[in-house]
């Protein structure tokens, strides 16, 4: 890197990038990147990881407050035995190659997704990875591993029906901040942008709450491809977009 973002941000006659406060991203194509070059699935998933790690420092460098990146679903679990394994102990290999940076680069990690499904050594790691990283105040790295919207919604269902059934709190009473607090993103606010890569345009049951009001961006590189080109373009995109959340928008009057 070493180019200084500030003088990105002057390029082009428009008036400059808008960063997103959060962005999600669903990491897709990285089995199409593979076949394409006549390599294993799986190699698509280790080039993913290089691009990954190219995304944080690029949202460090470009101050994006939170990146929330979609590394495996609770439907992934459909897919060849040993590429679900594979994709576990990248992960691990993950943690073990960069948690020191990402330490000294401020980065706080959360890992949120269902913990079922996951053995014992595997929750110790995300616990001790957040724990290592919770007092960090730079980027939030939000990892979505073993992770659905609907089980996520249904799981804040339980935690609030318990609540009910405990006699703490009257059905009358729930309201969208108690559900947002029984989510396992809690603290995390809204995703303003979510780009998705590989052509597919689909959420695949990716934060379906939190995304009522995304912007979104498909492109059509696959993640191993992903790169800082693509980013400032899917930026320039989102900065001509209108947010208007229900309202008439800035340009009416
Ligand atoms: C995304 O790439 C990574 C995960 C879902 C784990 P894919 O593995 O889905 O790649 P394609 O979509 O089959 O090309
Ligand atoms: C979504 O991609 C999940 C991740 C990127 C981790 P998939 O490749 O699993 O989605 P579908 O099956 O094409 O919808
Ligand atoms: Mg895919």
């Amino acid at each position: 890197m070493g180019s200084d973002p500030a003088v990105k941000f002057s390029l082009g006659s428009g008036p400059g990038l808008r960063i997103p406060a959060h962005l999600g991203v669903i990491m897709d194509g990285n089995g199409r990147w593979a076949q394409a070059r006549g390599k294993r699935r799986t190699e698509g998933h280790v080039e993913g990881v290089k691009a990954l790690r190219n995304l944080v420092e690029l949202c460090i460098t470009y101050r994006v407050g939170y990146l929330t990146v979609f590394s495996f679903s609770s439907e992934n679990w459909a897919r060849p035995p040993e590429e679900v394994s594979f994709i576990f102990n990248l992960l691990r290999r993950f943690v073990a190659s960069d948690l020191q940076r990402l330490i000294r680069n401020n980065v706080r990690v959360r890992i949120v997704g269902s913990r079922n499904g996951l053995d014992a050594s595997l929750i110790r790691l995300i616990d001790d990875v957040e724990a290592q990283t919770a007092h960090n105040t730079g980027l939030v790295l939000v990892v979505a591993f073993n992770y659905g919207g609907k089980t996520e919604i249904v799981d804040a269902i339980k935690t609030l029906a318990r609540r009910v059934a405990d006699g703490e709190l009257s059905p009358e009473h729930i309201n969208a901040d108690m559900v947002e607090s029984a989510l396992y993103t809690a603290g995390i606010p809204d995703p303003d942008l979510i780009i998705r890569t590989s052509g597919e345009q689909r959420l695949s049951n990716f934060l379906l709450w939190q995304a009522a009001y995304s912007e979104f961006v498909f492109i059509p590189e696959n993640w191993p491809d992903f790169d800082e080109a693509c980013f400032l373009r899917v930026l320039e995109e989102y900065s001509l977009r209108d947010r208007r959340f229900g309202g008439i928008g800035a340009a009416a009057h």
